[in-house]
C-alpha cells in the first residue's frame, strides 16, 4: 500500500538591509558585546520591513529555488506571530504580492510556529493539495522594547519558505510531536500594542526541557535514534539553550544548523532561515533525516523528523 505524503522541494529567505550589532547597542543601553555574546551567541540582527513584505521575498525565493510558478501553488500557510493588520491575515497581502492560488491563511504559534505550519501542510497535502507554499515570517523589532537591554538584544526581523509538494509513494516527514503548556503564557507574552515580557531565566529552563522531551518523542515514533540525524535544525533562541539540549539528545553541534549569530532569534522565520543556510551550504544531501525542533511562547513546542528527497 502507498502513503501519499509530502517532501520539501524548495526554499528561500529574507533580511532586511539594517545590521544592529552588539556594539550598536553597547552604545545607548547598558550592556556588552561581551554579555551577549557569552550569555545568547547573538553577534547581529536585522530590522525592517515588514511581516508581508519579507514573507513575500523569502515565498517566491523558495518558488525559484523549486522551479515554480507562483500560480502553481495550490495554498499558502504563513507562520507569524506579528501581523502587519489585525485583520485581514497578513497572508491575504503575501498571497497579492506572490500571486499564489488556492487558500492562505497566518498560524500563530509563536516561535514553534513553523513547525506547526509544516506539520499542517503536510495534513492538507494528504488530503489533496499538490504544492503549498509555507512562510515563517516575523517583525519582532516591532513588539520589542529597543531600551529594555533584557530583551532588545535577542530579536530581529527576517523570514524563510519552504515549497512541500505532494510524494505520491511515501510522506517524507517520518513523525511530528506538536505541543502547548497554556499555564506558561505569564512568563513571555504581549499585550496588543505593547511590548514583550518574558521572565528569561524561566523561559531558558522550560525551553531546554520541552526540546528535549519533544525530540525524544519525534525520534521514538520514527524508530531512530540521535545518531541517525544528519542535521538539527532548531529553534534560533539562545546558542546555550541549544547547546544545552543538544548535549541531552547526543547531537553534537556540528551536526546543528545555526544563524543565530547572524539574526537573533527571529521567531517563526528562524528554522527556515538555518535550513535553508545548511541547504544552499550543501550541509545536507539526498536521504539524509533532519530533525526540527521548536519552542516559543505559549508555551508552544513542535518537532519533525523530516527525509530530505528533493529529487
Ligand atoms: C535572557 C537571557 C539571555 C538572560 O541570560 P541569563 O544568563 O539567564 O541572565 P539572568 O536573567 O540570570 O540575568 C543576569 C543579569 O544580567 C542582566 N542583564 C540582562 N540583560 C542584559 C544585557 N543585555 N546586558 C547586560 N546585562 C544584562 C540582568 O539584569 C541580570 O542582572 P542582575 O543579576 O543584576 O539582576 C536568558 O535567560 C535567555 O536567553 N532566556 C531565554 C529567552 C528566550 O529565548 N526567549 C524567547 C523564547 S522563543
Amino acid at each position: 500500500m502507498t502513503t501519499r505524503g509530502s517532501r520539501i522541494t524548495g526554499w528561500g529567505t529574507a533580511l532586511p538591509n539594517q545590521v544592529v550589532t552588539n556594539a550598536d547597542f553597547e552604545a545607548r543601553l547598558d550592556t556588552s558585546d561581551k554579555w551577549i555574546m557569552e550569555r545568547t551567541g547573538i553577534k547581529e540582527r536585522r530590522f525592517g520591513g515588514t511581516t508581508a513584505s519579507l514573507a513575500a521575498e523569502a515565498g517566491k525565493n523558495a518558488l525559484e529555488s523549486a522551479g515554480l510558478l507562483p500560480s502553481e501553488i495550490d495554498l499558502l500557510v504563513l507562520s507569524t506571530t506579528t501581523p502587519d493588520l489585525t485583520t485581514p491575515a497578513t497572508s491575504s497581502i503575501v498571497q497579492d504580492l506572490i500571486g499564489t492560488k488556492g487558500g492562505a491563511f497566518d498560524l500563530n504559534a509563536a516561535c514553534a510556529g513553523f513547525v506547526y505550519a509544516m506539520v499542517v501542510a503536510g495534513g492538507m497535502i494528504k488530503m489533496g493539495n499538490n504544492r503549498i507554499l509555507v512562510i515563517g515570517s516575523d517583525t519582532l523589532s516591532k513588539i520589542t522594547d529597543q531600551n529594555d537591554r533584557s530583551t532588545a538584544v535577542l530579536f530581529g526581523d527576517g523570514a524563510g519558505a519552504i515549497v512541500m509538494e505532494a510524494n505520491p509513494a511515501e510522506d517524507k516527514i517520518l513523525s511530528y510531536d506538536l505541543g502547548v503548556d497554556g499555564s506558561a503564557v505569564p512568563i513571555l507574552y504581549c499585550n496588543h500594542g505593547g511590548y514583550m515580557t518574558m521572565e528569561g531565566r524561566e523561559v531558558f529552563k522550560k525551553a531546554v526541557r520541552v526540546m528535549v522531551e519533544s525530540a525524544r518523542n519525534v525520534l521514538e515514533q520514527a524508530k531512530l535514534t540521535s545518531d541517525d540525524i544528519a542535521l538539527m535544525v532548531p529553534h534560533q533562541a539562545n546558542l546555550r539553550i541549544i547547546e544545552a539540549a543538544n548535549q541531552r539528545l547526543g547531537i553534537s553541534m556540528d551536526k546543528t544548523a545555526i544563524v543565530l549569530d547572524k539574526t537573533g532569534n527571529t521567531s517563526s522565520a528562524s528554522i527556515p532561515l538555518a535550513l535553508s543556510d545548511a541547504a544552499d551550504n550543501n550541509r545536507i544531501k539526498e536521504g539524509d533525516n533532519i530533525l526540527f525542533c521548536g519552542f516559543g511562547a505559549g508555551m508552544t513546542w513542535s518537532s519533525a523528523i523530516v527525509r530530505w528527497s528533493k529529487s
